[in-house]
Parts: C-alpha cells; sequence; structure tokens
C-alpha cells in the first residue's frame, strides 16, 4: 500500500478549517484507494510567529523536508499587519519555502464551471462556458529574488531602493519544460508573455522559450505576447488562452487577475512544483489554495472548502502521481457545486450552506 508522506502547514484564520476538510476528503479517497496517510502538521504563518517567534520556524523546516509534499493552508491577517514587511507572515513563510525547495515551477489553474459563470465580473456572453486556463507562473526567479536588493541612504540625505530581475538561461529552460509538459495535456498551445520591447531579461526569455519549443515540443502550437497586452486579454476574453507561462512578478500580477475573472478564490487551487524529486521519484510540491486566511469569515463554518479540496487534489497528481484518485476529487467537487450545494462565495445570494456541509457534499460524491 503507497504511503504518502505529506506536511500539513494549516496557517492562520480559515486555514485550519478548510484544512480540516481537505484532510476529510483525502481519507476517504485514501480508504477507497488503498492508500496510506501520513500527513505531519506544523505550525507556519502567524501561529508561528506567536509560539516560535518566527513565520517558518527551522522545526516547520525539518518537517517538510522529511516529506514528501506540503499542503498548505493559507497565513497572515490583522493581527500580524504591523510587522515589517520582510517578518510579515505571508512573505516570512512563502518565500523561504520556494527558495528552500526551489519550487520554481507554479501551477495556476484558472478554472470556472459554466455553471458559475455569474460569479465572473465578466459579462456571461463572454465567457458561454466558463472559463478554462492554465497560468504557469516561474517562481524563483526575477525581481523577487534578484541581487542586489537594498535600501540606501545617499549623501544628499535621498533614499534609493534597488531589486534586480535576473533570469538565467537554464531557469527560463525549465520553466519552460514545465509549461510544454501543461500544454501537452490539454490543448497543446501556449502563450508565452513577457516584456521583450523593454526587458533584458524578456529578450533572453522569449529567445529561449522558442528555442526550446521548437527542440523539444513542435507539435506545441507557441504564441508570445506583451505583458501589457496579457493583461487586457484576459478580461476580453480569457478563453483565447489555454496554457500561458511567464516570469515571477508578471504571473503574479496577471494570476490575481485570472483569480478575479474566474469568480471565486474559493474555488482556485495551485501547485509550485520543485526541481527536486521525492520518494516517489516525482517532484516535490506544495500545495495551496489561491485565497488568503478571510479572517472576516474565520471560525462561523463560512469558508468554501473547495480551493483546499482542489489543492489536495493536485498533490495527488503531482508529487504522489494518483491522478485517478485526483481525477475522482476534482469530478467529485464540479458534481457537488454544479449540483447546487454551495457556499455563500458562490451561491448568488441563494440558498448556501457551511464549510463541513460543503465538504460532506463532496464525499457524498466521493462515495457514489
Ligand atoms: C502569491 C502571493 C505572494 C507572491 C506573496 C504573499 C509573497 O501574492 O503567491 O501570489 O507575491 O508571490
Ligand atoms: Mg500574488
Amino acid at each position: 500500500m503507497p504511503t504518502l508522506k505529506f506536511a500539513v502547514l494549516a496557517g492562520d484564520y480559515i486555514g485550519p478549517e478548510v484544512m480540516a476538510e481537505a484532510l476529510r476528503v483525502l481519507e476517504t479517497v485514501a480508504r477507497q484507494e488503498n492508500l496510506q496517510l501520513a500527513p505531519v502538521p506544523a505550525d507556519v504563518g502567524g501561529l508561528a510567529i506567536d509560539r516560535h517567534g518566527e513565520a517558518l520556524p527551522a522545526s516547520t523546516l525539518k518537517v517538510c523536508a522529511a516529506s514528501d509534499a506540503i499542503l498548505f493552508g493559507s497565513v497572515g491577517g490583522p493581527k500580524w499587519e504591523k510587522l515589517p514587511p520582510a517578518q510579515q507572515p505571508e512573505r516570512a513563510a512563502l518565500l523561504p519555502l520556494r527558495r528552500h525547495f526551489t519550487l520554481f515551477a507554479n501551477i495556476r489553474p484558472g478554472l470556472l464551471y459554466a455553471e458559475l459563470k455569474d460569479a465572473s465580473p465578466l459579462k456571461s456572453e463572454r465567457i458561454p462556458n466558463g472559463i478554462d486556463i492554465v497560468c504557469i507562473r516561474e517562481l524563483t526567479g526575477g525581481i523577487y529574488f534578484g541581487q542586489p536588493k537594498s535600501t540606501t541612504m545617499l549623501p544628499d540625505d535621498d533614499v534609493e531602493a534597488i531589486d534586480t530581475m535576473v533570469y538565467r538561461k537554464s531557469e527560463i529552460e525549465r520553466i519552460a519544460a514545465a509549461a510544454v509538459a501543461a500544454a501537452r495535456s490539454r490543448g497543446k498551445k501556449l502563450c508565452s508573455i513577457d516584456k521583450a520591447n523593454v526587458l533584458e531579461t524578456s529578450v533572453l526569455w522569449r529567445k529561449t522559450i522558442t528555442a526550446y519549443v521548437a527542440a523539444h515540443a513542435p507539435e506545441v502550437a507557441l504564441s508570445h505576447m506583451y505583458v501589457d497586452n496579457a493583461a487586457m486579454q484576459l478580461v476580453r476574453d480569457p478563453n483565447q488562452f489555454d496554457v500561458f507561462v511567464t516570469e515571477n512578478m508578471f504571473g503574479d500580477i496577471l494570476s490575481d487577475e485570472m483569480a478575479v475573472v474566474c469568480g471565486s478564490l474559493g474555488m482556485l487551487s495551485s501547485a509550485s512544483l520543485g526541481a527536486g524529486r521525492n520518494s516517489h521519484r516525482l517532484p516535490f510540491g506544495l500545495y495551496e489554495p489561491a485565497g488568503g486566511t478571510a479572517p472576516d469569515i474565520a471560525g462561523r463554518d463560512l469558508a468554501n472548502p473547495c480551493a483546499q479540496i482542489l489543492s489536495a487534489a493536485l498533490m495527488l497528481r503531482y508529487s504522489f502521481g494518483l491522478e485517478k484518485a485526483a481525477a475522482r476529487i476534482e469530478a467529485a467537487v464540479k458534481r457537488a457545486v454544479v449540483s447546487g450545494t454551495r457556499t455563500a462565495d458562490i451561491a448568488f445570494g441563494g440558498k448556501s450552506v457551511g464549510t463541513r456541509a460543503m465538504t460532506d457534499a463532496v464525499l457524498s460524491q466521493l462515495n457514489s
């Protein structure tokens, strides 16, 4: 019986609530598919600041390093907002995790079921069948991590801050490989987004992606788009994309834009895959919902657990190679939602259920 050893970093506010529901779903699937679950909880985010004095304590990193994947909830909230930016839970937990495990390939599905298209701010005639696209964001390079990065007091009393956008060809090639894999699993269409009319890194990006696809995936139809235009095209006609790939900061911005056109953050999952292999000889990865900690609804059985449940499905797919189990969870979530069981964020003012009842509906679909 395969053993699935993963770290459970639930985090703050609604993080632990939705994590508990994802674990219930995983337990059901494990029973049905004969899998042994070995979840190991560890503190992260604001909770870890309160208990250990830092958002990502060494003890948590150790738990992660001894696991095959990380199932992550969400971190941060008003309680820690007054800390200096570099110590705030989001930045002080997520960025070092990405860095430590070289989680360079961030996969963010932009999925909106046709039945939920009224949740999108876009006119429904623009998205007659909902939305189904994928953002692949480079996650460990570019301006987030490039050196030098500094703030200096100048002799004339002015202050200067510097961030540096750096990419190596090898970093672009490995994200190209991840993007090609995603494109192959879908419509074999890939759009690479850059700012090659201005940035040196983008010129290298475009050249490298073009050469990679020509050499390794000639069957994939590659196109290129400038990032400012891409921001426009995403709201004009999101489904013109199938898979798009872009550098770290552009991906940060475009993936939020994609999330809002997809209606509810409560439905969006993500995977961040590492360069290393786990004990299943598959990518080590971190799996987290797109939304945040939602302090306003925490502790009230109101949060939508679907994004966390779908993130657990991605973990089964990418870090444990359990495609069938992953697809079963995704289908169960879809059937539960489409058949009318909805948390308030996707109920359009109609009848809504709580976090646990939403999960119960997913479980009953899994059992049927
Ligand atoms: C994200 C977030 C993070 C990022 C923050 C919390 C550091 O916005 O995952 O998109 O900028 O990457
Ligand atoms: Mg972001």
